[in-house]
Formats: C-alpha cells, sequence, structure tokens
C-alpha cells in the first residue's frame, strides 16, 4: 500500500482472520488499483482508543509503576512474549489485559523469563489469553512462508530475518555458479527458517536439516514438507535428523554432499566447524552466524581460515558484524566459499 493510503487516527478493526486497515480519502476507491488481491469493504470507523496499552492501566498504578513498566515486548505469531521487572510482578495480570485489549492480533499473552539451555528455548509462563486457547504454539509467517512453532518448545527469533534473505541471494548465486540444484545441510535448523526461502524458490535438491531438540522435530519436518509440497520444485527431497550436528560426519550418507552448509549456532558453532567440514561437497558455500566480542572480524576470518586450512581445504572467508548485540558483543555473518582443490 503506498504512504499516505492508509487513515490517520482510525483504528485496524478485527473481522475473522482478516485484519481491516483503514483506508483515507487518497486511497483508489477501486480494488483493482493496487492492492495486491485484497478486497475493498466497508465498515463503520472505530473511535480511536488508547496510543498505548499503558494508558489502559489504572492512572494509580501507572503513577508508581511507571519506571518499571516494559518498554519492549516480541511478538511471535499470536503469541506476545514480554519481559518483566520483579518490581511490576504483583500487577503482571493488569498489565497482560492491558497488552490483550491494546494488540488485537495477540491472543496470549506471556511474562518471558529469557533463553535458555542449548535448545536456546524461552522460559515462558502464560499470563492471560484471549478466549479458552492458551497454548503458546503459533504459527509465525516470515517473508509470505508460514512457520509453525512454539517457543516454549523450540528456539525461533524474527532477528535474524534479513540475514535470511540475503542468504537466498548467496544461495541463487551458487546455484547459478554450479549450474544445477544444490544440496543444502542445516544441522542446527530450528524450525526451519533458514532454508524455507530456498526451498520455496526451487534452488534445493536435497535438504539435511536437523536439531539437538528433539521437540523442534516435528515442526521443522512439517514447516519444510508444506513449503517443499507448494514449492517451484515440489520434487525436492526432505531429511530430518534428530542430534548432535557434530555427529553428521560419520554418516557416509551426508557426508561430502553439502553445496551449502549452515552454522546457525551462534554461541558455539564456530567451535564446531571442523566436525563440520566433512559434510562440505568440493566446492561448498557456509553460511553462518556467531556472537563474538565487537570489532573481531578479522580475528574470527582468521581463525575460520586457519580452521579449513587445516583440514586441507581452501577457504575464502568474509566475515561481516550485522548487528550489536550488547555493548560488548556483535553478531557477525560468516560467508566461506571453501573448496578441496583437487
Ligand atoms: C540459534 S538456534 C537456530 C535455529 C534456526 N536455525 C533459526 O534460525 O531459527 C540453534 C539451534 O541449534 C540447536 N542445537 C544446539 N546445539 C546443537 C547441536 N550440538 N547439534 C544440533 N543442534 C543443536 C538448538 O536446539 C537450536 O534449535
Amino acid at each position: 500500500m503506498l504512504a499516505g493510503w492508509l487513515a490517520a487516527g482510525v483504528g485496524i478493526q478485527s473481522d475473522g482472520d482478516h485484519r481491516l486497515l483503514p483506508l483515507s480519502d487518497l486511497a483508489p476507491a477501486d480494488a483493482d488499483a493496487g492492492f495486491e488481491g485484497h478486497a475493498i469493504v466497508r465498515r463503520p470507523s472505530l473511535e480511536r482508543g488508547p496510543q498505548h496499552w499503558r494508558d489502559r492501566l489504572d492512572p494509580s498504578l501507572m503513577e508508581t509503576l511507571d519506571p518499571f513498566l516494559p518498554t519492549a515486548h516480541e511478538v511471535q505469531g499470536d503469541v506476545l512474549l514480554v519481559k518483566l521487572e520483579p518490581e511490576v510482578e504483583a500487577h503482571e495480570k493488569a498489565i497482560a489485559q492491558a497488552m490483550l485489549a491494546q494488540f488485537l492480533h495477540v491472543r496470549v499473552v506471556c511474562v518471558d523469563g529469557g533463553v535458555t539451555g542449548p535448545y536456546r528455548i524461552r522460559d515462558l509462563r502464560v499470563l492471560a489469553a484471549r478466549g479458552a486457547d492458551a497454548s503458546t504454539e503459533t504459527t509465525v509467517r516470515e517473508h509470505g512462508l508460514d512457520y509453525s512453532l512454539d517457543p516454549a518448545t523450540a528456539y525461533f527469533s524474527a532477528r535474524l530475518s534479513r540475514e535470511r534473505e540475503g542468504a537466498m541471494t548467496l544461495i541463487k548465486a551458487h546455484q547459478a555458479h554450479l549450474g544445477r540444484r544444490l544440496v543444502a545441510h542445516d544441522p542446527y535448523a530450528g524450525v526451519g527458517p533458514n532454508l524455507g526461502l530456498p526451498l520455496q524458490n526451487g534452488a534445493i535438491e536435497v535438504a539435511v536439516v536437523g536439531d539437538l531438540n528433539g521437540q523442534a522435530i516435528p515442526y521443522l519436518r512439517n514447516n519444510l514438507s508444506r513449503i517443499i509440497s507448494k514449492s517451484a520444485h515440489p520434487e525436492a527431497r526432505l531429511v530430518v535428523r534428530e542430534g548432535d550436528g557434530r555427529e553428521w560426519q560419520h554418516d557416509p550418507d551426508v557426508n561430502r554432499q553439502a553445496d551449502v552448509l549452515f552454522v546457525n549456532l551462534p554461541h558455539e558453532g564456530l567451535n564446531h566447524l571442523t566436525d563440520l567440514i566433512p559434510l562440505l561437497a568440493d566446492d561448498a558455500l557456509v553460511l553462518g552466524w556467531a556472537l563474538v566480542d565487537r570489532h573481531q572480524e578479522g580475528a574470527v576470518a582468521a581463525r575460520v581460515h586457519a580452521v579449513f586450512d587445516a583440514a586441507g581445504w581452501q577457504a575464502n572467508v568474509d566475515v561481516q558484524a550485522t548487528k550489536g548485540f550488547s555493548t560488548t558483543r556483535t553478531m557477525v555473518r560468516l560467508v566461506v566459499r571453501a573448496t578441496t582443490g583437487s
């Protein structure tokens, strides 16, 4: 929708599974004129409600709690995750109700105790739900693709959403370079978002995906099978493995096959590289993300280079900071083009 077509100061309405966006006088009255297949319907406009969920709290509460109220939250599908300071815990239900009233597309509000353990899953507690369904299972839409998941049992984050778009561009270039569809391995796949776009695009012939977390596996399998079935190459083969990615090297079925390898284990993936190199085909693209100290891109590149060198591979290594994580740490994107030189 073009700038200026959205009516200012008028609420978005819900209508079953649809959301109704209010149009201004500048928007064309004809649905064929740029609404990408969306229909135009007529409804009385909503009175403008409070602009922020905080405005729905009791004013006396607001006065005492203001410095401690959350200033950010995350939404996955229709599940809202919010971190709460201890000072506001006694009023967590009122906060959750205010959020439910404000965000009409949210079904469940949970307090987020942070990411824990090797599976990087959230410590969640449901505070309030709209209706009877208080499950944290939900569906997230990213780049037009649906991923079912439960943030309480399997990792997902939209933080790398842009990165996954960038990965798609690199994969297409690698496909053009090899002149065929690719074999792609994603041993730390979570619920599958790295390979969604490449599969949908038809760039992949075989996707071998896995995770150590057994609870991620059904989501991973279902999400990617569904994407393949509606993709540009529905014959693509999906192999799903549960377990430690470092063990894949011992399986001749997956050894030396990967034209593309994802290493998406930001806290310790760099330590896994030696165990993952045996998975690579002769002319391979490795895409990884790592959490490192700020301004260490050069040192990380040298380290990765040394790992490939020790394994007898020639590697072109590019390491770029993507975004800050804290004042001292940053996420880096790793792009390695590796050849055996044979
Ligand atoms: C940062 S998440 C990335 C998930 C997914 N690629 C994404 O972007 O949403 C890392 C994933 O690796 C899994 N994991 C952790 N250690 C592992 C290991 N040794 N082998 C395989 N998977 C592992 C975790 O359960 C988690 O799902």
